[in-house]
């Protein structure tokens, strides 16, 4: 079974009528295709690593904070003790939504899903400005920083008002993580809880070209907006191939409900052909980097709720993925869970994922703008041969 997975991407090759050019590649999903170059991240599948500008991740996710994550990303070095001080200051002074925003995500549908009103906020808070990519890089930093420090006070605030509760403006005394869940629930966790959440931003951040990023880059490279690039991360972030696996991988475990159920629900998706949410991965064919630290952060939690229901179940669908398909759990697989034990609602989890990939992909939008090229590639035509119009008229 190894060999299916390590296979080579899926290519075919198509043969196209015309003067110049007689066959064609199709690379179906991009898969394999190395379009540009980043100085951003480095997925290094061969060693099952991953680094941010040179930093590994699980360097960052047991040294860091998050805050301190985001300024790597933007800036390309750790910031010291007194550029993260500043960093943070403005972060924090700018959590507030306008008056105006706060009415417009009370007018949305209660039963909305939070991806979809996200995008819509982050949106919005694009018509306050009208800005234009290949601005100066300086500008797009400054509207970068107004979305890591807003999308987590749209986010709450929607968290509220569909349950009809009064929202709670951010606190400028609290970190970007204790904050959160002040807004969300009114109080701040003990620091166990902070730290995996902190960790998961962290691991979250950023992921080299993955399908949000490179919506986010495509976009970009029109010179259109970093708001309407972000929105568009957001729109594709949601699906369940990629970030939307979050949600989908506690909803398979709410529906296993115990250990003992566990080998026979996974038999009957194997046997009606069905995707196991939170396994494979594009690039990833050996396991993904990110895992064993959001694995130890899991514990860590289910330690401290005294609940190892979810991780007794995930190691038994692991362990059959693993030997018997060769197909490893990715990042989303010990994410879901876990911000089930930190007493997040499912539907939150994919909007938290954009909280921390907002960082990822305004690094990305920078360095896009930087050295634009229109991303535009060619397509190989199968549809009918060319053919003339009838009138209407003649039309059967
Ligand atoms: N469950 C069951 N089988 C899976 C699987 C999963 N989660 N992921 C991959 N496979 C199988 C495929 O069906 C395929 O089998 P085949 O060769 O018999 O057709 C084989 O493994 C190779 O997978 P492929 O579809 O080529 O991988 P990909 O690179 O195109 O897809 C994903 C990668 C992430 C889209 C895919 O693994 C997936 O859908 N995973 C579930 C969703 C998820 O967790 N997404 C988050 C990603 S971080």
């Amino acid at each position: 079974m190894a060999s299916k997975v390590n296979k080579k991407p899926k290519k075919s090759v198509t043969k196209i009528r015309g003067p110049k050019v007689a066959k064609q590649e199709i690379f179906k999903g991009l898969a394999g295709v190395t379009v540009d170059t980043t100085s951003v991240s480095k997925v290094m599948p061969e060693t099952n690593s991953l680094t941010y500008r040179g930093y590994a991740v699980q360097d960052l996710a047991a040294n860091c904070k998050f805050e301190e994550v985001a300024y790597l990303l933007w800036h390309g070095e750790l910031p010291s003790r007194s550029q993260l001080r500043k960093f943070e200051k403005v972060e924090r002074s700018r959590r507030n939504i306008s008056r105006a925003h706060i009415d417009v995500i009370r007018q949305y549908p209660k039963r909305a899903h939070p991806m979809d009103t996200l995008r819509t906020s982050v949106s919005y808070l694009g018509t306050t400005e009208t800005a234009w990519g290949g601005e100066p890089a300086e500008r797009d930093r400054e509207r970068a920083m107004n979305m890591l420090a807003k999308i987590p006070t749209m986010i709450a605030t929607d968290y509220r008002f569909r349950r009809g509760l009064a929202r709670k403006a951010p606190r400028a005394d609290l970190s970007m993580s204790e904050n959160f869940f002040y807004m969300c629930f009114g109080k701040v966790p003990p620091k166990e809880v902070i730290r995996a959440f902190d960790i998961s931003l962290i691991l979250y951040a950023e992921h080299s070209f993955n399908a949000s990023t490179f919506t986010a880059r495509v976009i970009t490279s029109s010179r259109s907006d970093i708001y309407s690039a972000v929105t568009g991360g957001i729109g594709s972030l949601k699906g369940p191939l990629h970030g939307g696996a979050n949600e989908a991988v506690m909803q398979n475990l709410l529906e296993i409900k115990t250990p003992a159920r566990a080998e026979n629900w996974l038999r009957e998706k194997q046997a009606n052909k069905q995707l196991v949410m939170g396994f494979g991965h594009r690039v990833y064919k050996q396991g993904d980097s990110r895992v064993p630290t959001m694995r130890a952060a899991l514990e860590d939690l289910a330690a401290w709720k005294g609940d190892t229901r979810w991780l007794e179940i995930s190691d038994i669908l692991q362990n059959i993925m693993i030997s018997e398909k060769g197909i490893y759990p990715n990042l989303d697989f010990p994410a879901g869970p876990a911000y089930y034990l930190m007493g997040f609602e499912i539907d939150m989890y994919t909007p938290i994922f954009v909280m921390s990939r907002i960082t990822g992909w305004s690094a990305h939008v920078l360095e896009q703008n930087a050295s634009n090229s229109l991303i535009r590639p060619l397509s190989a035509y199968d549809g009918v041969r060319q053919r003339r119009v009838k009138p209407i008229a003649k039309r059967s």
